[in-house]
């Protein structure tokens, strides 16, 4: 049991509270759903890309899964390996493509032919061979929230089959260009298994006929996805997603890759904050908190659902209220028509499942500085980023202002 009241006393509100050790007992999980294979577990920085949470999951051997070269250096700052580190996303600029080829990392994963045409030139220039992998899009319908999908037609991300195919072909007959993986990701907060399953059935055909031409890949990664339980949802055993995938692969010697995000991170997160009013008009009841949108943007971005618990010694009567932040947007809100009893000044309200895309989808909005983060493991409690002041907000303006 968290010890919120404590928390909030000793590190102030907003916080945002992570447990290392359920991040563990995740990662272990799926790492242990996938050992009838060699397989790497990349974490997706881009869920909560905490150095401390990087380096967490860095020192239970797992590798990195990057969408920006700032991203990559996380890794390597992490500890993560370069062997285990690869970097994918729609448009990387050229200065990225080269730091990610001399810094040798796993591979680059390609999005499109003119971004293969530039990883070539820049490694000719470089008189390096870059490692890549290909994207590819299988155009299954992922059946999610159609923000987070992105394995068809209609998404900007990877490249159809044909495509992909005239692709290799073209790097393994290139001197800067080593095709070493294949990759498709056809979304986010995945709950059902079928569509995993249709895709990885594609995907490993196309490693087939690609064998057929003797070019043989050494990577099938699946992409991340796994959904999680914000509510009432159903969700993929790990167990079952890995045997789906495993099962398409028969005759394949190929190393698995996986790159979950919010399965690993986001229910070992908590996002605590503060009453600091409740209000009442003549239609509605709001709490108002000290956390605020630019903390906490899915609500307002998705209208995604977010268990909320109130700590408080109120034994009133449940109503339902809209549970509300400062910021100045109709869209800063956390839960509507939550049922909750009379709150009091500073009593707290824990906004759960919040360790994936909470604290990196921040912004200092209304110049609000972000919150401070907190790892627990093993009972015990530690800063793992320090909360913004003012003084850090404008640190990169201050020196323009004229007389
Ligand atoms: N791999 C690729 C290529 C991805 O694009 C993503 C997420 C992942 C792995 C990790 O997916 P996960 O295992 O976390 O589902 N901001 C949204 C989620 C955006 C996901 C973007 N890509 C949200 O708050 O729901």
């Amino acid at each position: 049991m968290i010890n919120f009241k404590e928390l909030a006393s000793k590190y102030k509100t907003p916080l945002y509270i992570y447990d290392l050790d359920y991040m563990t007992k995740q990662f272990e999980e799926l790492k242990e759903a996938f050992k009838a294979r060699k397989s790497i577990l990349a974490y997706a920085v881009k869920a909560n890309s905490n150095l401390s949470v990087i380096q967490h999951f860095a020192k239970m051997g797992a590798g990195a899964d990057c969408v920006s070269i700032g991203e990559v250096r996380r890794a390597f700052l992490a500890g993560v390996p370069s062997y285990k580190i690869f970097f994918s996303g729609v448009g990387k600029t050229d200065d990225e493509i080269r730091e990610a080829i001399e810094k040798d990392i796993l591979y680059i994963n390609v999005e499109s032919e003119a971004e293969l045409a530039r990883i070539e030139l820049i490694a000719r220039e470089l008189k390096m061979k870059s490692r890549i992998s290909i994207r590819v899009n299988p155009n299954i319908d992922p059946k999610t929230h159609p923000y987070i999908s992105t394995g068809l037609h209609d998404n900007k991300f990877g490249v159809e089959i044909d495509t992909a195919k005239r692709m290799y072909i073209k790097a393994n007959n290139s001197d800067f260009l080593n095709p070493v993986g294949i990759h498709f990701h056809i979304g986010s907060q995945l709950t059902e298994l079928q569509p995993i399953y249709e895709a990885s059935v594609i995907v490993a055909d196309m490693v087939r006929s690609l064998e057929a031409i003797d070019i043989n890949l050494k990577f099938y990664d699946v992409g991340g996805g796994l959904g999680i339980k914000y509510d009432k949802e159903t969700t993929i055993k790990p167990y079952d997603y890995a045997q789906a995938v495993l099962s398409t692969l028969k005759g394949l010697d190929l190393t698995v890759i996986c790159e979950p995000g919010r399965f690993l991170t986001a229910n070992a997160g908590y996002f605590l904050t503060k009453v600091m009013y409740e209000k009442q008009n003549a239609a509605k009841r709001f709490v108002v908190i000290d956390g605020a949108m630019n903390d906490l943007l899915r609500p307002a971005l998705y209208g995604a659902y977010h268990k909320i618990e109130a700590i408080t010694d109120s034994k009133s009567e449940l109503s339902k209220a809209d549970i509300v932040g400062p910021v100045c947007e109709s869209g800063d809100f956390f839960a509507k028509d939550y049922a909750l009893p009379n709150l009091e000044h500073n009593d707290l309200i824990v906004v759960h499942s919040a360790g994936a895309y909470g604290f990196g989808m921040g912004s200092n909005y209304n110049t609000r500085g972000r919150s401070a983060e907190i790892a627990l493991k093993d009972g015990k409690a530690r800063v793992i980023r320090k909360r913004e002041e003012f003084e850090d907000l404008i640190s990169l303006e201050k020196e323009f202002l004229q007389d």
